[in-house]
């Protein structure tokens, strides 16, 4: 099986060009992060806080995860329910960086992820792909931009759904995600020694997709 794992923080366009690298490929396009953000969900609906492990680890037994694939779109079913759009939410978005650093929601998602790499070929994006989940991954990038290329187009986004912010804010926000995942004891974002660096901030959508393309195609 062939398995490319893309890894990088939030907002570098990791989904978007994963997302378009796996059509293009005829690969199974796994969204790690849908995952996590599932159980940052959960969690919130059960008013816990996501930062205590004990209380979130309570939670485990009861969630159950699935993605499935309609029309090629991954859709991301917790507990029967599809969630794929409220995952979305900015405040799941904190409430998962903070649920992601806890060593047993990790090794709850850690099997699931490395089962689906088993079975197809498959396109992984995450943190921890190429270092943790699947260390020999076939190909490996680490995806990145600088934090004020991420909040322009974080910002572009939101404002094109009609939700009110501004820039300080979405920058601020995406400081604050980076630091969490960067320096959480466990499986923390870093590049693998293998991985290759892409960094998109002066490149366009077309131009990043075109540079993974190349790199990924010269090495399966
Ligand atoms: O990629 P994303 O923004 O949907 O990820 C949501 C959160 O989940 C982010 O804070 C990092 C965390 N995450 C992780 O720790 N490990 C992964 N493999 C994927 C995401």
């Amino acid at each position: 099986m062939i398995s490319v794992a893309i890894d990088g923080p939030s907002g570098a366009g990791k989904s978007s060009l994963a997302k378009r690298l796996a059509k293009e490929l005829g690969f199974i396009y796994v969204d790690t992060g849908a995952m996590y953000r599932a159980i940052g969900l959960y969690a919130l609906r059960q008013g816990v806080d996501p930062a205590s492990e004990q209380q979130v680890a309570q939670l485990l037994p009861q969630i159950t995860i699935e993605l499935r694939y309609e029309n090629g779109a991954q859709r991301v079913i917790l507990c029967g329910e599809d969630v794929s759009e409220l995952i979305r939410q900015e405040n799941v978005g904190m409430a998962t960086s903070a649920v992601a650093a806890h060593p047993t929601v990790r090794s709850f998602l850690l099997e699931l992820q490395r089962d689906m790499a088993r079975k197809q070929n498959i396109l992984m994006d995450g943190r921890d792909i190429g270092t943790v989940i699947l260390p020999n991954a076939t190909v490996k990038i680490f995806l990145t931009a600088s934090a004020q290329a991420r909040a322009e187009r974080r910002l572009k986004e939101l404002q094109q759904k009609g939700m009110e912010t501004d820039f300080q804010t979405v920058l601020s926000d995406i400081e604050q995600r980076d630091y969490q995942d960067m320096n959480r004891e466990i499986a923390p974002l870093k590049q693998a020694q293998d991985a290759v660096l892409v960094d998109t901030s002066n490149l366009d959508f077309e131009q990043s997709f075109e540079t993974l393309r190349n790199l990924i195609t010269s090495r399966i």
